[in-house]
């Protein structure tokens, strides 16, 4: 499958499922505190993307069983929410959601700490993971290349001392959630597939605290970092135009 260029108006479209998604993520940045489980969090994100009129992305997606994905400390993504995962202080949890409205996905995720007694490092650890992104975005332009847009968040997270996933990557999106092309946080800068007017990433920095290498869990889901170390990740869908990249999960 080649990429898919999207017209204006069907941009429209993915920035009403993005702002659905912002929603949602936004609701659940305020719950977020010790004692909540990572079932709430599910539970209460299942709601409002009904209020809100949409149906959630990743339930059913190759057989994942909820709407959100909730990432802990170690874990990178794709954590499954469970009633057994109580949150506490000084936790920090990767929430990834996706939807679809009127045929159009849109898919973003934030990493939030839990209570006040987050550790300094890693409060740095979220800043240099957000920032990657848009230094990311930044680069999604017309002429530009998809090596780009990683070097630039590579760059960014390895000078600060950390290191990004190499196992999983973004992707493009429109009327599927995953779409070609992939979009690495990681490459050099020229190479790679060439940006068109209308292609929209979905630009999404994993980034580990220590060493970069990633294992899938026994439930076949949950990525966690091999060496322990902490991991945040942060998601926004990116149109590129002639007007340069617009952020459609705002
Ligand atoms: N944002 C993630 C992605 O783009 C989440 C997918 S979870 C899944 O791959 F369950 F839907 F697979
Ligand atoms: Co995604």
């Amino acid at each position: 499958m080649a990429i898919v260029c999207k017209s204006a108006a069907e941009i429209d479209k993915m920035r009403r499922s993005g702002h659905i998604v912002r929603q949602v993520l936004d609701h659940v940045r305020s719950l977020v505190k010790p004692g909540v489980t990572t079932m709430d969090l599910e539970r209460a994100a299942e709601k409002k993307i009904k209020e809100l009129g949409a149906k959630p992305a990743f339930k059913g997606y190759y057989d994942y069983p909820c709407v959100l994905c909730t990432s802990v400390n170690e874990e990178i993504v794709h954590g499954i929410p469970s009633e057994r995962r109580v949150l506490r202080e000084g936790d920090i949890i990767s929430v990834d959601c996706g939807v679809v409205l009127d045929g159009y996905y849109g898919d973003a995720a934030i990493t939030v700490p839990v209570g006040n007694g987050v550790k300094p490092e890693l409060k740095k650890l979220l800043e240099v993971t957000e920032a990657s992104l848009y230094r990311g975005i930044e680069q999604a332009r017309v002429g530009n290349s998809i090596g780009d847009v990683g070097a630039a968040v590579q760059e960014h997270v390895e000078a600060a001392g950390f290191s990004v996933v190499r196992e999983f990557v973004g992707h493009g999106i429109g009327t599927r959630l995953h779409e070609e092309p992939q979009v690495p946080n990681f490459g050099n800068r020229g190479h790679g597939a060439r940006l068109r007017e209308g292609m929209v990433l979905a630009i999404e920095p994993m980034v580990n605290y220590g060493k970069p290498d990633a294992r899938v869990l026994g439930d076949k889901w949950t990525a966690v970092t091999v060496d322990g170390s902490f991991s945040a990740h942060f998601e926004h869908c990116v149109a590129v135009t002639k007007d340069g990249p617009v952020i459609l999960t705002q």
